[in-house]
């Protein structure tokens, strides 16, 4: 008798608010596990869905990217890889199902996990906090290691000297995508100069940054460019959603040497470059869950927990206990945060 199952649904597009109801329990197929609920993080991208009706077509339907929970059923082709009860992390693949369920959303009490989106959280590291690094680590990822984006080596492939000498620009490394950014390109070795508030510096610092500027100050750019002049420059990673960042990237990647290179986390930036500059998403770059890339950053990332060498960052903020908070915790985030992760525990 398979356990029931709830769920935070969307019932209609642009629905008010979610609905908390029983919901199909999926089993796992090939490289596909099951786990226990235990806490969720809230992304943009569960506003941005239900606010203004994009992306769905089908409801009623269930969101949710980032969960960790407790491993309740694995298929027999990864038995030899994880044991009933351990403790993981995933990342939620919300717009995909599977015999027309939702079953792979992080929005309810059972998530079934693919690999190789799965990674082993140590004892001593808690739900909520895992569960704010899934979504941002892959988005980063892709905007970084990818060869249709900027195509920096990976920190799965260790540091080389040719690492260390290259520079990395950062716009919104406080951010959920922009920490993960910030993390994973400094732990490949590149040097990171990160861009956000003042309040934010230590935080952006902490997670490896060697400078920080902020957001806010009106001689930013002539100050990136002083700072960037004697650096080789190998891009820049626009890690956040505002016209007035991609502008003023542009502006600065034009006046340093190096990669004249953005790549952004917002659909359609590639129309907003100017001064020569080139913007690409991550929406061009190929699915990095069939291939290489996806595999080695989440080996990589498990190695990284396991041997505390990554930040549980933005750090987690809990909203409330229980499905039914899933809407408060979304109503909170549309009002926007800052360096925090907004997380229901389950
Ligand atoms: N393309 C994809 O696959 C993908 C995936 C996930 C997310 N996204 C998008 O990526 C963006 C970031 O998502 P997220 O989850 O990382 O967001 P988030 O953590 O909720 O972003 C909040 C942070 O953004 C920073 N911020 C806001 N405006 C800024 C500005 N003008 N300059 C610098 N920093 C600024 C704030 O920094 P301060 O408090 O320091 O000001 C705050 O810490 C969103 O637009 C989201 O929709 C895209």
């Amino acid at each position: 008798m398979p356990p029931s199952n709830r769920a935070s649904w969307l019932m209609t597009k642009q629905a008010p608010a979610n609905v908390v109801d029983s919901a199909p329990y999926t089993s796992p197929s090939m490289d596909e596990i099951v786990i226990k609920t235990k806490a969720i993080a809230l992304n943009p991208a569960d506003v941005i869905v239900q606010k203004r009706g994009i992306l769905l077509k089908e409801y009623p339907a269930i969101l949710g990217c980032d969960v960790s929970g407790e491993v309740v059923e694995i298929h027999p082709s990864l038995a030899d890889v994880y044991a009933i009860g351990d403790r993981v992390t995933g990342a939620a693949r919300c717009m995909e199902r599977k015999d027309g369920k939702f079953c792979y959303s992080a929005f309810q009490e059972y998530v079934v996990l693919k690999l190789p989106y799965i990674a082993k959280i140590p004892k001593d590291v808690a739900y909520e906090d895992a569960a704010v690094l899934p979504l941002g680590i892959n988005t980063a990822a892709s905007c970084l290691f990818m060869d249709e984006t900027l195509g920096l080596k990976a920190p799965s492939m260790g540091i080389t000297e040719d690492t260390q000498s290259k520079t990395l620009l950062v716009w919104g490394a406080s951010s959920s995508v922009g920490s993960c950014g910030v993390q994973m390109a400094t732990q490949a070795g590149y040097k990171v100069v990160g861009v956000a508030s003042k309040r934010n510096h230590d935080m952006v610092r902490s997670l490896g940054a060697s400078m920080c500027f902020d957001q806010g100050d009106p001689t930013l750019i002539d100050n990136a460019v002083a700072y960037l002049s004697d650096k080789e420059v190998v891009g820049a990673f626009d890690a956040i959603n505002s016209d007035l960042a991609l502008n003023s990237i542009c502006e600065i990647l034009d006046r340093s040497g190096g990669k004249k290179l953005v790549a952004s986390v917002v659909p359609g930036a590639e129309e907003k470059a100017t001064k020569g500059v080139k913007i690409v998403t991550n929406f061009v770059a190929s699915d990095m869950a069939r291939n290489e890339l996806g595999k080695a950053i989440w080996q990589w990332l498990e190695k990284a927990m396991e041997e505390s060498r990554i930040k549980y960052m933005p750090q987690s903020e809990v909203v409330g206990e229980g499905l039914e908070h899933v809407q408060d915790a979304i109503d909170l985030l549309a009002k926007g945060v800052s360096a925090r992760k907004l997380i229901v525990l389950i």
